[in-house]
């Protein structure tokens, strides 16, 4: 037997992942009839939490994931702090992060079948086209841009639902990549070129992302590897891959020519919203296997996992709860943008069904919503990465973030002049400032 540590509404259960910034658990909570739920809380790490700009920084960020209500988006339940400690507390998807599908199938040598990759594309395209769409209370659009579209921030359910998570805390998660010299994260090989340039985003980065993920699920590859991280930078920014069709010939050409599309250099080429990203597949889904259901791909992930689901289920069943829980739940540093009827609420740590009120109301949230959230397009300084338009205007790549964070990066300083907001650019002006000669300076050697 094991006893679960209690962290303010939630007994942690089994870590289910660790990483540069959060270790994520499985817990267990009660409603006010004493049953269970399973959630995932995501613990800050010890020194991440000493750092109030961070903190806040995770903070205004949780609370544009709070807002978004959308069966293909893990709901956001609380960020919180009790006991000394920093956490996200969120919908548990139980099932396999793309990653870790797609590990299997290069294993395996098999590209996921075209009908799964259309669904699971299809679905992220409807969370992505939800979170473009967002608007805050008075109707202004929240111009959120995800950031961080991924295998790992891609949950595909044992039941077959697919889940895109990570919404609003990607910008602070890709800082911690940024601050690791020589190591090539994921989540430079599915930015946008764009993002790779450190321009000004918008909807369509994620598109170009969602694309890249559409890519490797057909092919099993990547469409963008190097050996450095530079390199890297260099492939995507170029958007030049190999033809989907020259690795696995016998692939769909509808398939692929979406996937082309949504993998355009140019933003103006792509599909202009993931809704008609989301449209596109979900007709070829239609064409090729009308009677495609979700329970098809649960199938198949249970297929590829079910020793490691076996081994779960016993794992969970090791765990106790404290007989006599502390009430001490924290204080919800979110609350004041979910509502009086959030689902946290509603937790306790209490099995008999307790309720159990906040420790402190909430006093010192900076910001609203709808105010210099950082994942706001149109937020001036929201870019980590600075460009200017020669190598000396390079001044510093260390940029201001809107909870006074200064963050230091890889700059790319390119030869066209790009500061200021590009939005909704021509095609032809576009293509000239990707054809633009390309320095890169690694600011960290400054
Ligand atoms: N809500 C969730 N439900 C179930 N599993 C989750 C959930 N959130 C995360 N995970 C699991 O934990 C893993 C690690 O997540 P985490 O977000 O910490 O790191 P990452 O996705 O690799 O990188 P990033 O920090 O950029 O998001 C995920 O890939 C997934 O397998
Ligand atoms: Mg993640």
């Amino acid at each position: 037997m094991r006893r679960a540590q209690q962290l303010g509404r939630y007994h942690l259960l089994d870590r289910i992942a660790f990483g540069g910034m959060a270790e994520i658990y499985r817990a267990k909570t009660f409603d006010a009839s004493g049953h269970a739920h399973i959630v995932a809380v995501k613990r800050v790490l010890a020194h991440l939490a000493e750092d109030d700009d961070i903190i806040q920084m995770l903070v205004d960020e949780a609370k544009i994931a709070g807002l978004l209500k959308h069966p293909n988006v893990a709901r956001v339940y609380e960020f919180a702090r009790a006991h000394g400690e920093y956490f996200i507390a969120m919908e548990h998807v139980d099932g396999k992060d793309l990653r870790a599908i797609l590990e299997r199938c290069r294993q395996d040598k098999r590209p996921m079948p075209p009908s799964h990759a259309a669904y699971v594309g299809a679905e992220m395209a409807a969370a992505l086209h939800a979170a473009h769409s967002a608007t805050d209370k008075s109707g202004e659009s929240l111009k959120i841009v995800h950031r961080d579209v991924s295998p790992s921030n891609i949950i595909c359910a044992y039941a077959g639902e697919v889940k895109l998570c990570d919404f609003g805390i990607a910008k602070a998660t890709l800082s911690r990549v940024q601050t690791r010299t020589g190591v090539i994260k994921g989540k430079v090989k599915y930015m946008s070129p764009e993002q790779a340039l450190g321009r000004k985003l918008d909807h369509r980065s994620d598109i170009f992302s969602l694309g890249s993920v559409l890519y490797e699920m057909l092919t099993r590859v990547p469409p963008f590897t190097a050996t450095s991280e530079m390199g890297l930078l260099i492939k995507v920014r170029d958007a030049k891959y190999r033809r989907i069709s020259d690795i696995v010939p016998n692939v769909p050409p509808e398939i692929e020519s979406i996937t082309d599309k949504c993998l355009a250099r140019s933003r103006a080429n792509r599909f202009q919203s993931a809704d008609d990203v989301h449209r596109a597949l979900s007709s070829f889904l239609r064409g090729t296997m009308p009677n495609y259901s979700r329970s098809h791909l649960g199938r198949y992930v249970r297929k590829h996992f079910s020793s490691e689901i076996e081994r779960e289920l016993r794992m969970l069943e090791e765990y106790v709860v404290s007989a006599e829980p502390s009430s001490d739940v924290g204080e919800n540093l979110i609350s004041n943008v979910l509502g009086p009827n959030a689902e946290f609420s509603r937790f306790s740590p209490h099995a008999d069904g307790t309720q159990v009120e906040d420790s402190e109301a909430e006093t010192d949230v900076r910001g609203k919503c709808d105010q210099g959230a950082s994942t706001r397009v149109d937020d001036e300084d929201e870019e980590r990465t600075e460009i200017n338009a020669s190598p000396q205007q390079f001044e510093t790549n260390a940029i201001e973030q809107p909870g006074g964070v200064r963050q230091a990066g890889t700059a790319i300083l390119d030869g066209a002049p790009t500061r200021g907001r590009i939005r909704s650019m021509p095609a032809e002006i576009d293509e000239e400032l990707h054809n633009a000669p390309t320095l890169i300076l690694d600011g960290r050697r400054r």
